[in-house]
């Protein structure tokens, strides 16, 4: 929704009345509420406020900050990235422990933070606020947190940001699951040319190691049309990559009133003028369909990318994890993929130190790693998530032989990736220019349809548009370029 849509739409508003009972109505109402209590601080501190949004874990979350975003932003904030604001948020993951340990950590910064600026407020949601004992935990050593909310009410954080203004007491809202998906809120994305867009939330496939269906809940698709219209409507705002996003999106509509399958729903998607590029994130391997490939092989939007996750090449410890499917299986579908898509840059997700893994099980995600030759892969130690079937098994493996294994692994990886991605060089492809290179101002930085990066010579007026550049020299996972033949005619602004 455009910023004047949303000024109009509050204009219309009487805070005197009683707060609407449905959705989104509800959230404008208390949206208006917090415009009047930040101009009334910002009066009395005789300046702008800020927030600043923290973002933890994948890219559903970054997904979620750009609403929390859009709703601070509409309430008055000026958007930081300084920890140093009148309001801060984390938004966090916990689908390993460590990215739970990063926040406590950071979480005693903001304490000292808060001792120099009374008037600062922190909140904290997201996935770690819906793990049974985390309340309990900031309860008691957290008191100065202000607010606290969880995965499924993110869509009632104006409502909770004007209760913030009108009570001192921490305010907790965790609600254990829900089938409510709120349409049409404000958001305020990152980069002006792409955008994510989720066209489904939770997930029903249990693996046994992962926390993930527990804190997102069950699978809830959106409807197509929504999910059409908020796309026609990003493209109309200068987009033109879109990400797809939800965490199998494979099974996309399986529960909708007329059921539409994840293909048939990029066939739709394709069709939008504007959008030149389409990724999507994540595919699971057992309901990746034939129909997918197909449209795939034959879209001229659709990245020649894929992100496959593998977690373990060993058909024992891939039944162990409730993953439904088995090594061979798995090589039989990326053999498939790569007849249909030559081109398709494959890329995984890997877990190291499963419960009852042995070298011998590693020696099996190796043996895959060298077949199908990754272009990345996200290799992670398994974490023991309380909750999860595996957390329960009793064959936990020993650090030292963890380290073992990942280490290995991780060797093969990069050496695999190297080959795989190298074999680029020379060519001249698409690539969607997002930045200026941060090490150096004279180049800029571009991304592959294969998602490769690339960086060359070029200046700020070509971010987000789409340039041809030669692939000149391999530095290892990116390329140095060069542009080939300028701007096409079309994207000149
Ligand atoms: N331990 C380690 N890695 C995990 N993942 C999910 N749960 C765990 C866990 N308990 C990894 C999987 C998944 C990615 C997003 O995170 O590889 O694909
Ligand atoms: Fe977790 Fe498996 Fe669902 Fe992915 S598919 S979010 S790994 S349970």
């Amino acid at each position: 929704m455009k910023i004047e849509e949303i000024n109009a739409l509050l204009e219309d508003i009487d805070l005197n009345g009683q707060p609407p009972s449905e959705e989104p109505a509800r959230q404008y109402y208390y949206l208006k509420k917090c415009r009047s209590y930040v101009e009334a601080e910002e009066k009395k501190l005789g300046r702008k406020l800020t927030a600043c949004v923290t973002t933890f874990g994948c890219q559903m979350n970054a997904r979620d900050s750009e609403k929390l975003s859009g709703i601070l932003e509409q309430a008055g904030y000026v958007l930081t990235d300084s920890e140093e604001a009148d309001f801060d948020i984390y938004n966090t993951c916990t689908v390993r422990d460590n990215a739970d340990q990063r926040v406590y950590g950071r979480l005693g910064h903001l304490n000292s933070l808060k001792k120099k600026n009374p008037h600062m407020k922190v909140a904290l949601c997201g996935c770690m606020m819906q793990e049974p004992g985390t309340i309990e935990k900031i309860r008691k050593s957290y008191r100065f947190v202000d607010l606290v909310f969880g995965t499924h009410n993110i869509f009632k954080f104006a409502e909770l940001l004007a209760s913030v203004f009108e009570q001192k007491a921490m305010i907790v809202d965790i609600w254990e699951g829900t089938d409510k998906i709120v349409e049409d809120l404000p958001v305020e994305r990152k980069y002006p040319f792409k955008s994510g867009i989720n066209i489904m939330f939770g997930c029903n496939n249990f693996c046994s190691y992962c926390i993930v269906p527990y804190v997102r809940g069950r699978e809830r698709s959106r409807s197509p049309k929504d999910i059409i219209r908020e796309i026609e409507a990003l493209a109309a705002d200068g987009v033109v990559e879109i990400m797809l996003l939800g965490q199998n999106v494979n099974s996309y509509g399986k529960n909708l009133e007329e059921p539409m399958s994840f293909a048939g729903l990029l066939r739709e998607v394709e069709k939008i003028e504007g959008i030149e590029r389409i990724r999507f994130m994540t595919s699971h391997p057992k309901d990746l369909s034939d129909e997918l490939i197909e449209v795939m092989a034959s879209s001229k939007k659709i990245c020649r990318h894929l992100h496959l996750p593998l977690q373990s090449g060993s058909t024992r410890i891939l039944q162990a994890m409730n993953r439904r499917y088995t090594k061979e299986q798995y090589l039989a579908l990326v053999e498939k993929i790569r007849a249909a898509i030559p081109d398709i840059a494959l890329t995984t997700d890997i877990i190291v130190g499963f419960p009852g893994e042995t070298p011998e099980d590693v020696e099996e995600t190796i043996d895959v790693i060298k077949k199908v030759r990754f272009d990345n892969a996200f290799t992670f130690i398994y974490s023991k998530r309380t909750g999860t079937p595996a957390a329960a098994m009793e064959n936990q493996v020993s650090e030292e032989v963890v380290k073992e294994g990942f280490d290995k692994v991780l060797r093969t990886v990069q050496e695999t990736a190297r080959e795989q991605v190298k074999r680029l060089s020379g060519l001249t492809l698409e690539a969607l220019v997002e930045e200026v290179n941060e090490q150096d101002p004279s180049l800029v930085t571009g991304r592959l349809s294969n998602n490769t990066l690339v960086h060359f010579p070029g200046d700020p007026s070509l971010i987000g548009k789409i340039v041809s550049v030669y692939l000149k020299e391999y530095k290892g996972f990116y390329f140095l370029g060069e542009m080939a033949g300028g701007v096409p005619e079309c994207q000149k602004a």
